[in-house]
């Protein structure tokens, strides 16, 4: 099977988003949160054409927290633009624009996601049911690929663990399995053998249960553009990006470590923890450091690369979940 290497590539020309100007888009949410909140939801499928819309059922004073949750706190956020444009989401095509150019094909309503397996109460559960089920929140997440790029993304979602509460897990519950939509009408993609569709992803139940692991439906406050995994995706900070799967509709809580796609494709070079670890090199390159889009200068041709952070800075917050582990072994 012909599988694709990832590859570096080079920056797209960009700039920090200045603070100010995403302040900006928060208080247009908030006013827009206090007034329209109701019609936005009756108006969600008549959107699902648009790249962004504004998060139905939003909480207007939008509670923030980068610190107490490990946020990337001060850093500067990725611009929309490169968030939005510089993606990967193989379904879509492998080339870093194909998404946004590709993805306005996929049809995020109606949607469901399915929640089954080791629990007392497996359940099905419609995007519109999934997105009032806990407080939506806003969570400043560092999302460092296995590529060697990172972004600092503002997400807005919840954390997994509420939904996985709901089903209620049973003692065999021991990993989670996700899985993302595979249907060849609406993702060209997946006609190709670049990978084991659908793409499939897992985590240990402790790390899936974490606080810090979320289950986003929007970033800058809108809806999720759909080559950022709209409707629903998940984002595991301190793993490298394929964790987070996109575009989710099963999760399945399994007693065994359950296959992933870059593990069934790569063996060698993709393990099923990849959590972001500076001292521990891929294959085939470095990963001691890291090139934040965006940053460096002409456009990104002189590349400034920063050090990358044991589990992308967020080891107070999971470093425990490891204690003991030989993460060289387990990489
Ligand atoms: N999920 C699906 N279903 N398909 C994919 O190809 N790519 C992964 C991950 N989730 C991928 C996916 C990779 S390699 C990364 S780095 C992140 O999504 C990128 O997320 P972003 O495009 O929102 O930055």
């Amino acid at each position: 099977m012909p599988v694709p290497r990832p590859r570096f590539d080079l920056p797209l020309p960009s700039e920090i988003t200045p603070r100010a100007v995403y302040e900006g888009r928060r208080d247009w949410l908030r006013m827009l949160a206090a007034g329209a909140a109701g019609s936005a939801l009756a108006g969600w499928a008549a959107r699902d054409a648009l790249a962004a819309a504004p998060l139905p059922g939003k909480n207007p004073a939008l509670p923030s927290v980068p610190s107490a949750l490990g946020g990337a706190g001060a850093e500067a956020l990725t611009r929309y633009d490169d968030v939005t444009g510089y993606n990967n989401f193989y379904e879509f095509g492998t080339d870093k624009s194909d998404p946004h150019d590709n993805a306005g094909t996929l049809k995020t309503r109606p949607w469901t996601v399915s929640v089954e397996g080791e629990c007392a109460k497996p359940r099905t559960f419609g995007i519109d049911d999934l997105l009032k089920l806990a407080p939506m929140e806003e969570r400043i997440y560092r999302l460092r690929c296995v590529e060697g790029w990172s972004m600092v993304i503002p997400w807005n979602g919840w954390p997994l663990a509420a939904l996985l509460r709901q089903v209620e897990p049973t003692s065999r519950a021991k990993y989670v399995a996700f899985e993302s939509l595979a249907d060849k009408r609406q993702m060209p993609g997946v006609s190709r053998a670049v990978l084991e569709w659908p793409y499939r992803e897992g985590l240990r139940i402790d790390e899936a249960m974490h606080p810090l692991t979320l289950l986003a439906f929007g970033l800058y406050g809108e809806i999720l553009p759909k080559q950022n995994g709209a409707p629903v995706r998940l984002v595991v900070p301190w793993k490298y990006g394929f964790k987070s799967a996109k575009s989710i509709v099963r999760i399945r809580l399994v007693d065994a470590e359950p296959p992933t796609s870059w593990n069934l494709a790569i063996p060698r070079e993709y393990g099923f923890y990849s959590n972001v670890n500076p001292k521990v090199d891929h294959p085939r390159w470095s990963q001691a450091s890291e090139r934040r889009i965006g940053e460096g200068g002409l456009g990104g041709l002189i590349a400034k690369r920063r050090p990358t952070l044991m589990f992308n800075g967020y080891e107070p917050q999971v470093g425990q979940l490891y204690a003991g582990m030989d993460l060289r072994k387990f990489y």
